[in-house]
């Protein structure tokens, strides 16, 4: 087992350090992976910003970065490379459905720390000071050894909707199953949505992101089916245009997957999901958003390109090509959900993709120039002209499209 840093000077001190949470549940499922030792979180049985400066006092190993003393919290750095974020027991509140808890009282016991958190699995300690033996007061290791997501308390979902969220999340990465308490839990909370929820927050946002970019697998695919079952969208806050409403909008989404069957990943549905999250900023908001969340190059581009797709006006070949060509599938698809007439935007995605997709020109710039074109903009033109002649099918082939190229030169 490795020696986690802080140990002599929290033993010197008289005072209990603990590894509680997320880390705690990852290293009992999979104990021959170490700990990891990066940004490790202690939560100290009492007042850890006093703790925390001590240390700094005792030991030049140790910088404090920050103190948060009405959270009880402080960042120290270790050796110049290790981050470690010092946390006080604490109870906490909720002032309504979906607000921020508020601190209520700083260093309680452990025990009493542990209830205000999640899920059962997420509740188990380790003290720093003898990490072989498990500090289990909420029945965390039976729940972590029967594979079940189980809510700690009633009313959890209703103080923390994104704890729904959450539970998705670690039934789809750890292929657990949610116990039938939390079930009933999640449709009390369904039945009851209370009047003051508007959905939406940060917290909801990036528990959301944090599920949707998990790897795809069959436990996400469930995860995803039983996000739409449940309408969970209920959860997100999204301007979506006028006249468009979730429960319209998932119905849109089946009939598209189903016509679009021979092209739809799970992926897809995954991004189209987060697209529409970011229906609720504007542009500056969501380009921040994106890079918060840690979105990639592509994924940061579809939710963007997202929001200005336009179907083409005109049932045109030229024109349909280039509004599909130019986006991202995913990006299309919101384009198409979100539009005025579904029915037709369906109708002219499935013509693009079976008809038009494929269709490139076998004529390049080059060709062009030595049929005596001189270079600049009109190289460009023709060959614009000459796509779309071919997408309305009046030129098979090369030959022919040089030819074309010919006429409209004359
Ligand atoms: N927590 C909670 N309710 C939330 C968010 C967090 O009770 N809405 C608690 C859980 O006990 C969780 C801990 O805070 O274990 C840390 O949260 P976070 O880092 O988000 O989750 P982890 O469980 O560490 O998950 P992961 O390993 O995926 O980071």
């Amino acid at each position: 087992m490795m020696r986690i840093p802080v140990l002599d000077e929290l033993k010197s001190l008289g005072v209990e350090g603990y590894l509680v949470g997320g880390v705690v549940r990852d290293f009992l499922l999979n104990p021959s992976q170490p700990l990891e030792l990066t940004d490790l979180d202690i939560t100290i049985a009492g007042d850890a910003v006093a703790v925390a400066l001590q240390i700094v006092e005792r030991s030049d190993k140790f910088q404090i970065l920050e103190t948060y003393p009405n959270f009880g919290t402080a960042k120290l750095l270790y050796n110049g490379t290790l981050v470690l974020d010092f946390a006080s027991t604490r109870t906490e509140s909720y002032a309504g459905c979906g607000s921020l808890p508020q601190v209520e009282q700083l260093g309680v016991p452990l025990s009493q720390d542990v209830l205000r958190r999640d899920f059962t699995i997420n509740t188990l300690a380790l003290s720093l000071s003898n990490l072989d033996t498990v500090i289990d007061t909420c029945g965390g290791q039976a729940d972590l050894s029967a594979r079940t997501i189980r809510l700690l308390k009633p009313g959890s979902f209703l103080e923390d909707p994104s704890r729904i969220l959450r539970a998705l999340r670690f039934a789809a990465r750890l292929g657990f199953v949610w116990a039938e308490d939390t079930h009933d839990q999640l449709d009390a909370f369904l039945t009851a949505i209370p009047a003051s929820y508007r959905g939406g927050g940060e917290r909801i946002k990036t528990e959301l992101y944090r599920f949707l970019s998990l790897p795809e697998s069959s436990h996400k695919v469930h995860g995803l089916q039983f996000f739409e079952e449940k309408s969970l969208y209920r959860l997100l806050d999204t301007r979506l245009p006028p006249g468009i409403r979730w429960p319209e909008l998932s119905n849109r989404l089946t009939i598209l997957k189903d016509r679009l069957s021979a092209y739809w990943t799970d992926e897809l549905t995954s991004l189209i999901y987060l697209s529409l999250v970011f229906f609720s900023f504007s542009e500056a908001q969501a380009v921040a958003a994106a890079k918060q969340l840690g979105l990639t190059r592509s994924e940061t581009e579809i939710v963007l390109k997202s929001r200005e797709f336009a179907l083409p006006e005109q049932a045109d070949p030229g024109l349909i090509y280039e509004a599909f060509m130019l986006m991202p599938f995913a990006s299309a698809c919101v384009g198409v959900l979100l539009a005025a007439d579904f029915k037709k935007a369906v109708d002219t995605l499935s013509y693009f993709k079976a008809n038009l997709e494929g269709i490139t020109l076998e004529t390049t710039g080059d060709d062009i120039l030595a049929l005596g074109i001189p270079p600049g903009e009109k190289v460009g033109q023709l060959l614009k002209a000459l796509r779309h002649a071919k997408l309305k099918g009046e030129v098979r082939h090369k030959i022919e499209e040089l030819a074309w190229i010919q006429k409209e030169m004359l």
